[in-house]
């Protein structure tokens, strides 16, 4: 049992490990920033920016975005008042990011390494068909699958009754490189964060992936709201 309350924490795992769908049931419960780097660089393409057209052409190929853009976006973003305590102290969950060990060095270098890492372990056959299956609204975010989170009306976001698409790079040959990323570039986090991290068995239903999570976060003395 920790006694300090974790409030720097980070989401690690594969492609469609499910970290985005553990991320929205953690956010309210422990009054969390969700900061998805992924999110963050989808809203910079839709929006056309410099960043945006810049990390669109690593995303579109299934590469990662060079490390000193990522670096900058997030360290603009953990400054903004939704990360922070009342006392100043940093607040955030951090999905997709660090995502290498160069990003885990600059987080570190400006106090905010992670006091815990939920790494989310899924095997690569249920992340292909995770991701090819998944559905997701540009418009407010909302994800879906096919099988395993059908909406209620077929191609409708239930959230906001936008339409769900399906993402440029959950096809078969884009997601194959991303797992070859993730290997590469990501994998070696797990031993860098070796003494906070936690491991999660990913490859179940939702609910107990995300109670498992909320067990994590309790643990690490997060008091939290409802009943799982
Ligand atoms: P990003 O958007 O972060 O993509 P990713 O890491 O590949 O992860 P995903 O968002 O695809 O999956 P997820 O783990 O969130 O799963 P989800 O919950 O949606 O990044 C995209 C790109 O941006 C990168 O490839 C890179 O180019 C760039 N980028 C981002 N950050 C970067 C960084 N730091 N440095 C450099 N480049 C960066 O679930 C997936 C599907 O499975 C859904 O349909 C869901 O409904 C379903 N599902 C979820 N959990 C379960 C379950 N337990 N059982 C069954 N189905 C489930
Ligand atoms: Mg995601």
């Amino acid at each position: 049992m920790t006694t300090r309350t974790a409030h720097k924490i980070i989401l690690v795992g594969a492609p469609g490990a499910g970290k985005g769908t553990v991320a929205k049931g953690l956010v309210d419960r422990f009054g969390l920033t969700h900061l998805s780097t992924g999110d963050m660089l989808r809203a910079a393409v839709a929006a056309g920016s410099q960043v945006g057209l810049l990390a669109k052409t690593f995303m579109d190929r299934g590469a990662l975005v060079p490390d000193d853009v990522m670096v900058k976006l997030i360290s603009e973003r953990v400054q903004q008042p939704d990360c922070r305590n009342t006392d100043g102290s940093p607040r955030f969950l951090l999905d997709g990011f660090p995502r290498t060990l160069p990003q885990a060095d600059a987080l570190a270098a400006e106090g905010l390494a992670p006091d815990l890492v939920l790494f989310i372990d899924v095997p690569n056959e249920s992340v292909v068909r995770r991701l090819s299956g998944r559905r997701t609204c540009p418009a407010c975010g909302n994800v879906h699958h096919v099988e395993f989170a059908p909406p209620l009306k077929d191609g409708v976001c239930d959230r906001c009754g936008g339409t769900l698409v399906h993402r440029s790079d959950d096809h078969d040959a884009t997601i194959r490189k991303r797992l070859d990323a993730f290997a590469a570039q990501t994998a070696p986090l797990v031993q860098r964060y070796g003494t906070v991290i936690e491991k999660v068995d990913g490859n179940q239903p939702p609910e107990i992936v995300l109670k498992a999570a909320v067990a994590v976060l309790r643990r690490h003395g997060n008091a939290g709201e409802g009943t799982l």
